[in-house]
């Protein structure tokens, strides 16, 4: 039986959600906290990156952010305001250690404690994420994530900050979408640290895998009763057309975006499309490298933004595949509205992977949002991204996926890693960097939403 699309079964609401349903809001250290040189933040490979020239729309920077480093509690405010119950967010390594190992500092992990703390306070799970792409850059100086030792320094990171913050956070993801760590900051040069080296982009890859296993590894030496997990960006892979030859080019890419990053995971190894153009890559994978890297999880983290649709183009890149623009109705970042796609890939990974639990970790859209003189914000794209998106979750539990709750990105307009300012994800609105936080449209109909209004 072909499944109904969301809009034929009608908008979700809150009662078809499990009572105990995580319903939050998403940010990241270097896209919100600015405090860049504060109370002994070491440099990251952003800090480096965004104060090069040429490198971020507008030669933006996350020196100020959303100043979240001085405005937590009012952004803590913000979520529980909101009816939100959870709060996922990252820590910056650079902020607890400067150099990436060796000595602490401990001014950066009280700002961790208080942000912990406030949190529970307002009743706000917190879900951690400990790397979401700012790695310390004394580290990036002796070869960032090509060197294998980064993910030794990984796992020191990780029993740092579990020693910490352990009585306290129960659930802890060890990386954000490390697919985009490895190729867009190694392959495709649109990242910190800004390479264009499929061979550095295959290392990263490995060591970035392998030090999830690592973390994962030390976070359950001194964690037993936490839940641990990584936060990936699976997206369903069409072709073009019906061809054998575009068939095969999406296969080719569902290899490299998809199953290259979660069949390790699950104890599958690399796919042979992967092994077959990993070029130097493999000479770092060494015998026990895949039973660590398959240590278990609790929980899957998926983010998922929009479908790829690709085609067969002999030459293109790594996969001879190009991606095709399809849709009618694209984000501001050009991005194709495309929510049934995470009904799709929420069933495949749980078909495929048996998680035993899966989070919608980031969900959201960039528009050009209007801020009319009264003071409101008018974002109903936004909103109706956010619902048909709602929409698809409440399928796909129908249809049996263990999905534990869903995360908007993002709280607040921040910065968006290369497009600097210039795009807005917030459920909040901020003008200037470090600027009031006005909540929009979407975010007074995502609280209606979740308290069960509408
Ligand atoms: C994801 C990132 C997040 C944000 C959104 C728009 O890939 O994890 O930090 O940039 O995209």
């Amino acid at each position: 039986m072909t499944p109904l699309t969301p809009s034929e079964k009608g908008a979700a609401r809150r009662s078809e959600f499990p009572a105990d349903f995580a319903f939050g809001a998403a940010t990241s250290s270097y896209q919100v906290e600015g405090a860049a040189r504060e109370d002994g933040r070491g440099p990251s490979i952003w800090d480096t990156f965004s104060h090069t020239p040429g490198k971020v729309r507008n030669g933006d920077t996350g020196d100020v952010a959303c100043d979240h480093y001085h405005r937590f509690a009012e952004d803590l405010d913000l979520l529980k305001s909101l009816g939100l119950t959870a709060y996922r967010f990252s820590v910056s390594w650079p902020r607890v250690l400067p150099k990436g190992r060796g000595p602490v500092n401990a001014k950066g992990l009280d700002f961790y404690d208080r942000l912990v703390d406030g949190a529970l306070r307002r009743g706000l799970a917190p879900h951690l994420t400990l790397y979401h792409w700012d790695l310390p850059q004394a580290l990036e100086d002796k070869g960032g994530w090509r060197e294998r030792d980064t993910a030794a320094a990984f796992a020191d990171y990780a029993s740092l900050v579990a020693g910490r913050l352990g009585d306290r956070v129960a659930t802890w993801a060890t990386h954000n979408e490390p697919f985009c760590s490895a190729f867009l900051g190694h392959l495709w040069g649109k990242h910190a640290p800004g390479l264009a080296d499929p061979k550095a982009a295959f290392l990263a890859s490995h060591h970035l895998l392998l030090s999830h296993g690592l973390g994962t590894k030390a976070l359950r030496a001194s964690l037993p009763g936490a839940r641990v997990g990584i936060v990936n960006n699976p997206a369903p892979v069409h072709p073009a057309t019906q061809s054998p030859e575009d068939r095969a080019a999406a296969s080719r890419i569902d290899a490299f975006r998809n199953r290259f990053f979660h069949d390790p995971l699950a104890g599958k190894g690399y796919p042979e499309e992967i092994l077959a153009r990993a070029l130097g890559f493999l000479r770092s994978v060494r015998p026990d490298d895949l039973a660590t890297i398959a240590e278990p999880i609790d929980f899957l983290g998926v983010n998922y933004y929009s479908r790829e649709v690709v085609e067969d183009a002999p030459g293109e890149g790594l996969f001879d595949a190009r991606a095709v623009p399809r849709g009618e109705e694209h984000t501001a970042t050009s991005w194709e509205v495309y929510p049934d796609g995470l009904r799709e890939i929420l069933l495949r990974i749980h078909e495929d992977y048996h998680p035993k639990a899966i989070l919608v970790a980031e969900n959201g859209a960039a528009y050009e949002d209007v801020a009319l003189p009264s003071g409101r914000v008018q974002d109903e794209g936004r909103r109706r991204y956010l619902e048909s998106h709602l929409s698809a979750c409440r399928d796909a539990l129908r249809e049996g996926v263990p999905l534990e709750g869903y995360f908007v990105w993002s709280l607040i307009d921040n910065f968006e890693w290369a497009e600097g300012f210039a795009c807005r994800f917030g459920l909040a609105r901020m003008e200037v960097p470090g600027g009031a936080r006005v909540v929009k449209a979407s975010g007074d109909w995502y609280r209606a939403f979740v308290r069960g209004e509408l």
